[in-house]
């Protein structure tokens, strides 16, 4: 197949994205696929290999392809925005489609929904730039951009202090944040892949070691480790699976999602759903199906294939 593949985007999450991109192309080739790479740089200006192209050209490019590729992570990537260019396009595309990839990007609605079908996730308050002034401080919390992915933006505030700084921080990101409660568990993903024949397959899960919040720097800068399987009970790891594919089918995603739980004494909270996540041969979800037997380029093959079905 001739498969577009996106990587860059403009938002914090870019360099991340180059790499999964990067991987793909390579994982293409290896199977004989022609790989077509594009880039989005952080200004937004579109890339076909390294020459700058106006945004109809991309257009015009990307309806030549078989099949487009999206290995963007965030804002106006993840977050259904390239899912809707390919619909309009008239291209098939790998992963959520628009309204999955908004759901899952906002961490506000994915709460909403995870409450809808019993999934737990932290007590939470929304904030805006205009109400945080009135937010009390009454015990330790997380503060996130509502937003964002790789844990950009998101800090640990134990006092009045690093909760101003916190938010601060966070609205660098956007104009809403999350304050949550700590959830004291372990950090546990789930990867979900559904089929075009509407089968789920749930990769045994991983377990992240780190010393305390599972940070962007180390995401990225090689602190933190990875366990899989994850050493976990079975009625717990068939508790995650449930929910993993719950979330995945009550926010309407297609092909790959991971779904990042906290594994506490009461059961399992969940953090997060990530629609494209981060997808290096040494990212989670990757090294999830690596264990269940089907190799990186394997899956995406599979992910290509199962996009034009
Ligand atoms: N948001 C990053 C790429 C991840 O989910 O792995
Ligand atoms: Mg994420």
């Amino acid at each position: 197949y001739r498969v577009a593949v996106i990587g860059g985007g403009a938002n914090c999450e870019h360099d991340v994205s180059i790499a999964s991109a990067a991987a793909v192309v390579a994982a293409l080739e290896s199977f004989g696929h022609q790989a077509i790479p594009f880039t989005i740089d952080p200004s937004g200006q579109w890339r076909a290999g390294r020459r700058q192209i106006d945004f109809g050209t991309a257009v015009t490019m990307l309806r030549d392809c078989d099949v487009v590729f999206p290995a963007l992570h965030g804002p106006r990537g993840e977050d259904g925005t390239v899912a809707g260019l390919c619909e309009l396009v008239g291209v098939p595309y790998v992963g959520s489609g628009v309204g999955a990839g908004a759901l899952a990007m906002d961490k506000w609605a994915t709460k909403l929904v995870a409450g809808a079908v019993g999934i737990a996730t932290a007590p939470a308050t929304l904030l805006t730039e205009s109400t945080a002034a009135s937010y009390a401080f009454s015990q330790p919390v997380v503060v996130k951009p509502l937003s964002a992915g790789s844990s950009f933006g998101v800090g640990l505030a134990r006092t009045p202090v690093e909760l101003a700084t916190a938010l601060a921080d966070a609205f660098e990101f956007g104009d809403r944040v999350l304050v949550e409660d700590v959830v004291v568990g372990r950090e546990i993903d789930v990867a979900v892949l559904g089929r075009p024949d509407g089968s789920r397959l749930v990769a045994p899960a991983l377990e992240i070691i780190v010393e305390e919040l599972f940070s962007h720097a180390d995401k990225y800068g090689g602190a933190a480790g990875f366990r899989v399987p994850a050493e976990i009970e079975d009625a717990d790891r068939i508790a995650l699976a449930d929910a993993a594919v719950a979330m995945y089918d009550a926010l309407g995603c297609c092909g790959l999602a991971r779904i990042d739980y906290f594994l506490t004494d009461e059961g399992p909270v969940l953090n997060e759903v990530n629609t494209m996540p981060g997808f290096t041969e040494q990212s989670q979800a990757p090294k999830m199906f690596a264990a269940a037997g089907t190799g990186y380029p394997d899956l995406v093959n599979l992910l290509v294939s199962d996009a034009i079905a």
